[in-house]
């Protein structure tokens, strides 16, 4: 049986890289895809690494700036054209950011579009190849079940009349929990699960303003972030997960919380 195959959106960085590292060790071979081209290369060589040079596995960083619904598009398409089959689709692309109102170059903004527009996108465009393995399995995390549903998401869909940070979190999330919920129940043999990780010490903060930064710091204090579970630990348990009764043939499962 050819090695099984998985596509890791924000497996750069983080809880994706830690779980792109667990699935590595599994024995799958692996695509991570991120917008910096130095965490890919690093990502790549620590694949490489968790594998224990396994004969004919294969690691490979794809760019994309996965907040342009294009760009998700034409990455699932060199997908398509390179692989037969996907196993597992991983969806964890996104940081903290507290950006005012910033188009995508689509009509939608920036922060909705990646954590919310591209991953349901992806996970439609690719369901035809994981309906080609025996056991696919699609794993998003983000807030899920964290945020309040947006209130004017009937007659301000994309929060451009009623823009706030708050709004527009409360609407990327809550579409999202909705979004993948659908996408279980329209593709039942598709095993999906949608998580909120808690407070993780990754990367997540980095693109947030140095004086919210310095507050969270204040706020939760030094020692306190250094006892928070890193990316790589959370990672190995979202795998472990992930990849649950997997010998039992699996299928069907389906987590949105
Ligand atoms: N860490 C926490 O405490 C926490 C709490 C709640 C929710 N979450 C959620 O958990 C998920 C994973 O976060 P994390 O903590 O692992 O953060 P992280 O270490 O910053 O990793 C984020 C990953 O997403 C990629 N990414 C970000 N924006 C992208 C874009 N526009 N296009 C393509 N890739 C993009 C990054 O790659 P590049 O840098 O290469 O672009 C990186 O691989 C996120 O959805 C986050 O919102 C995290």
């Amino acid at each position: 049986m050819s090695r099984r195959q998985a596509l890791c959106m924000g497996g750069t960085s983080g809880i994706g890289l830690g779980i792109a590292l667990e699935l590595a060790r599994a024995g799958f071979d692996v695509v991570v895809v991120g917008r910096n081209p130095a965490r890919g290369a690093e990502a790549v060589r620590r694949l490489e690494l968790a594998a224990g040079g396994a004969e004919d596995s294969s690691f490979a960083f794809a760019r994309s700036d996965l907040s342009v619904v294009k760009n998700v598009k034409a990455t699932c398409e060199a997908f398509m054209k390179q692989h037969a089959r996907l196993d597992v689709l991983v969806m964890t692309q996104g940081r903290g950011s507290m950006m005012r109102w910033t188009d995508n170059g689509e009509g939608t903004h920036a922060n909705i579009a990646v954590n919310y527009l591209g991953r349901v996108a992806a996970a439609f465009l690719l369901a035809p190849l994981l309906r080609a393995s025996s056991d696919p399995r699609v794993l998003t995390v983000l807030a899920a079940g964290m945020h309040k549903p947006y209130v004017h998401a009937a007659d301000d869909f994309a929060v451009r009349e009623h823009f706030s940070f708050a709004n527009q979190a409360d609407a990327a999330c809550s579409y999202t929990d909705v979004a993948f919920d659908r996408f279980a129940t329209r593709f039942p043999k598709i095993s999906t699960a949608h998580l909120y990780p808690g407070v993780v010490r990754t990367n997540w903060m980095i693109e947030l303003p140095l004086s919210v930064r310095c507050l969270a710091w204040t706020l939760c204090g030094a020692c306190l972030w250094t006892c928070v579970k890193s990316g790589d630990d959370v990672g190995v348990e979202f795998a472990r997960a992930l990849l649950l009764d997997e010998k039992s043939g699996g299928g069907g499962y389906r987590y949105v919380f």
